[in-house]
């Protein structure tokens, strides 16, 4: 048996600079057609300047592999000509609450300070991603940030506005309340809870933020993505860090699941019966709520089992040593 997927796309991924960016991005370009990249550098990615050096280096780092890295700016307060230049080399504008994981610092501090950026972008059409959680209890962050959510969806009701990497029940529900508001979910937040990390011996690989959370949010997010919903994408958050920053006392956060994220979710797809539900979740529904043609790319995958390295040049992807039953032809 085999599968056919046209145009797989990623529309949350991390893939660094210089050796790392060179190692982890042919992962992604060898399958999917385009990805939404993440601008949290150690410099981050907010002028006209460092947005087309970083892109170029990506397209180098694809090596021969028709791949459309989507650009995204890191959230300041941008002036209007800065928006003009950049407004069609972006897909969007990505908003981090200031130190809330990787390489965020720089992030936004004061939520009322930020309403004038918000209304350019607005007015120029350009989608506002976030990293949305509070710096409440770890469980609860997620659901305390819905009140930010609810107050920019309702201010700047035609803004398009894109819940990163959602892991909560109450995240899932809150889709309902705005039409302007989409999301993403990740490969690893549909298989894995809070057991898996810290349940019985620590996984370091399986630390993210936001952290897994309980069953009963994993299967509302399950539920909603097998069943087809049409305002969520897949977006991996596949995050790399060398092992020597996981497998230490301060694990950083990232999970990363590039080199096994399409044949999974074809394979979980599959077990739950519903493949045909897979390509709104891994390409039509980004195609849609962001009005995008992603370059043409078809992959084959076929009931043929592979077991995952260990290790990819000194970084442990998800599912490490694990036997996944499908492959791309
Ligand atoms: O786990 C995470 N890792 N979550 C993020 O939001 C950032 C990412 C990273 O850049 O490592
Ligand atoms: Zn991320």
């Amino acid at each position: 048996m085999t599968i056919t997927i046209d145009a797989p796309l990623d529309m949350h991924l991390h893939l660094r600079e210089g050796d790392m960016l060179r190692l982890v991005a042919p992962f992604s370009a060898r399958h999917c057609a385009g990805a939404v990249i993440m601008p949290n550098l150690v410099d981050p990615i907010d002028s006209f300047e460092k947005l087309f050096r970083y892109r170029s280096e990506i397209l180098a780092a694809c090596q021969d592999h028709c791949f459309e890295p989507y650009m995204t700016l890191f959230f300041r307060a941008y002036r209007r000509k800065e928006l003009e230049l950049l407004k069609d080399h972006i897909i969007g504008i990505k908003l981090y609450p200031a130190g809330i994981t990787t390489q965020s610092e720089n992030g936004v501090k004061d939520f009322d300070a930020i309403e004038e950026t918000l209304s350019l972008m607005q007015q120029m059409k350009i989608p506002l991603l976030v990293h949305g959680e509070s710096n409440g209890f770890v469980l609860d962050r997620e659901r305390e940030f819905l009140v930010t959510y609810r107050e920019i969806a309702e201010s700047f009701p035609s803004l398009h506005i894109i819940m990163e990497h959602i892991t909560t029940a109450d995240a899932v529900a809150f889709l309902d309340e705005f039409e302007n508001v989409s999301a993403t979910i990740t490969l690893h937040h549909l298989m894995i809870t809070l057991d898996n990390v810290i349940g019985d011996l620590m996984q370091p690989d399986l630390f993210c933020k936001p952290v897994a959370k309980t069953p009963r949010d994993r299967e509302a997010l399950r539920q909603a993505v097998f069943g087809g919903h049409k305002k969520i994408m897949f977006g991996s958050d596949s995050a790399p860090h060398p092992r020597h920053k996981k497998e230490c006392i301060g694990c950083a956060a990232g999970v990363f699941s590039a080199p096994v994220a399409v044949e999974l979710l074809v394979q979980l797809f599959d077990e739950e019966g519903c493949l045909e539900n897979l390509p709104d979740f891994i390409s039509a529904n980004a195609r849609q709520r962001y009005g995008i043609t992603p370059p043409q790319k078809q992959i084959t995958l076929s009931r043929t089992p592979w077991q995952v390295p260990d290790d990819h040049g000194g970084v442990r992807s998800f599912y490490a040593g694990k036997t996944i039953n499908w492959s791309v032809v």
